[in-house]
């Protein structure tokens, strides 16, 4: 490389002039010693910095190292000619955007087209002359220029949109799951709420019947006393009271009405019992965990779904079975989990009353349902496995199920939220996993597990 002007360039970079230091390089490639003068002299009179080659392959190895800002380029020269080097520079597409101007005799115009055809962006003739030389690079420096600007603000804008994209899908999500929190709280809120004050006006008149079935029970063991004690003074009462006791089976009334009192009275223990399971099923939790036997959440669940359970003119009864581990209390948040409970239990059922596609209907309706519920525990986690032998989930589905207001069933019968809502509670606030495994007609288990440490 012959550098022609090293004194002035090292004079520029010391000055403090910012636009001096920005100077536009340009160079040039050509092996005859007269033009490289002319052209240097003309160039950096002009104010460019001005690097020279003497040959195509010296030329395309500056390129690389040291790009300049435009190419001046000579066609005849020994080695590789100017044809050449500008195919190589244009096939290479780190160099391939540098403006590339010809220098050609002024009367060939075969040359002047063969050069544009490979790409160069315009040419210049010998004998040179100064003006037009100087106002085609200047020309076409500008275009770089602009060319340049156009690519960066293309960049630019291309950069932006992904941002933006990214940022409006992840506003997308977290609004998505906004609202599944909100509808969840929301269905929690208004149930426990409800449940609350259904339990309130319940208790009230139960309790009622359950005092005065006390004072009840008392009277009637002093009637019967009574009664025994006439029977005992006046065994011959005559015969209108001894048709009615006969008429009334008088012996049978004794003994069973203390146990149809004690039968009410279980009655009533039984409903205080199912409101206090329902409170505590659907009581607001506060924000912190509580330490409770999830198989109380399980069995209120089942009793909630009982209804569900019972034979149908269509298909036999649901068999439930039990397989529940010896768990301690588990730290966890009760209405959320009694929530998932809920949604995979009435999943289940759904699912055992579809029809199972190529069976016949009979065999359909006498299927007997059946699912499974199975709790263990290990050091690390709590496992409850909820098993179905309903229709099962096809491989494709599964891959869907989780998504919000994805559903199979229809239009008021199915939400598309209990998965998701389930998914969430067990992953995000239990830490948890909750995973499906089933296949088309061999039926369905959900498994959570829950950390102990979480
Ligand atoms: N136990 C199951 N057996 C078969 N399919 C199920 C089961 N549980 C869920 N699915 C499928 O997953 C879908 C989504 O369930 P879910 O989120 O609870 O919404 P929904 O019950 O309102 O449809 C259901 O529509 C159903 O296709
Ligand atoms: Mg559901």
């Amino acid at each position: 490389m012959i550098n022609l002007h090293n004194q002035k360039k090292d004079l520029l970079t010391d000055s403090t002039n910012n636009t001096l230091n920005n100077l536009e390089t340009i160079l040039v490639i050509d092996d005859s010693p007269t033009n490289l003068q002319v052209l240097h002299a003309t160039l950096e009179n002009a104010g460019y910095e001005v690097i020279v080659e003497m040959d195509g392959n010296s030329g395309i190895e500056q390129v690389k190292n040291n790009p300049p800002d435009l190419i001046l380029l000579d066609v005849m020269m020994p080695g590789i000619d100017g044809f050449e080097t500008c195919r190589r520079l244009q096939a290479n597409p780190s160099t391939q955007e540098i403006p590339i101007i010809f220098i050609t005799a002024l009367s060939d115009s075969v040359e002047k087209v063969k050069g544009l055809s490979l790409g160069a962006v315009d040419y210049i003739t010998k004998p040179f002359n100064q003006k037009e030389v100087l106002a085609r690079i200047k020309l076409h420096l500008k275009l770089r220029q602009l060319n340049l600007e156009l690519d960066e603000q293309k960049q630019q804008l291309e950069q932006r949109v992904k941002e933006r994209t990214a940022e409006l899908s992840q506003a997308l999500e977290e609004l998505k799951k906004a609202q599944l929190q909100l509808v969840q709280s929301e269905k929690i809120s208004f149930l426990g709420q409800l449940v609350t004050g259904v339990a309130h006006e319940v208790n009230n008149p139960v309790g009622f019947i359950y005092t005065n079935l006390y004072y009840a029970s008392n009277y009637i063991q002093d009637l019967i006393s009574l009664v025994k004690l006439y029977q005992k003074k006046f065994p011959t009462p005559g015969y209108e009271i001894e048709d009615n006791i006969k008429a009334m089976d008088l012996d049978h009334v004794l003994q069973d009405l203390p146990k149809v009192i004690s039968s009410m009275k279980l009655g009533t223990e039984r409903i205080q019992g199912i409101m206090q399971s329902l409170r505590n099923f659907s009581r607001v939790d506060g924000e912190q965990k509580k330490s409770v036997d999830i198989h109380e959440g399980l069995e209120t669940s089942l009793m909630i779904l009982q209804h569900r359970l019972k034979a149908l003119p269509k298909r036999p009864s649901i068999n439930v079975i039990k397989e529940y581990g010896n768990l301690p209390k588990i730290k966890c948040y009760p209405v959320q989990l009694n929530q998932v409970f809920m949604n995979l239990l009435s999943n289940a059922i759904d699912a055992i009353e579809e029809p199972i596609k190529d069976i016949d209907t009979f065999s359909t309706a006498s299927r007997i349902g059946l699912i499974r519920i199975c709790t263990t525990i290990d050091k690390q986690q709590v496992t409850i496995q909820i098993y179905d032998n309903g229709i099962g989930i096809s491989e494709s589905l599964q891959s869907q199920i989780f998504q919000p207001f994805f559903t199979t069933k229809p239009e008021g019968k199915g939400s598309g939220l209990g998965l998701s809502i389930s998914n969430q509670i067990i992953t995000e606030k239990h830490g948890g996993t909750l995973q499906c495994i089933s296949s088309v007609g061999n039926g369905t288990e959900f498994v959570i597990k829950i950390p102990l440490n979480s």
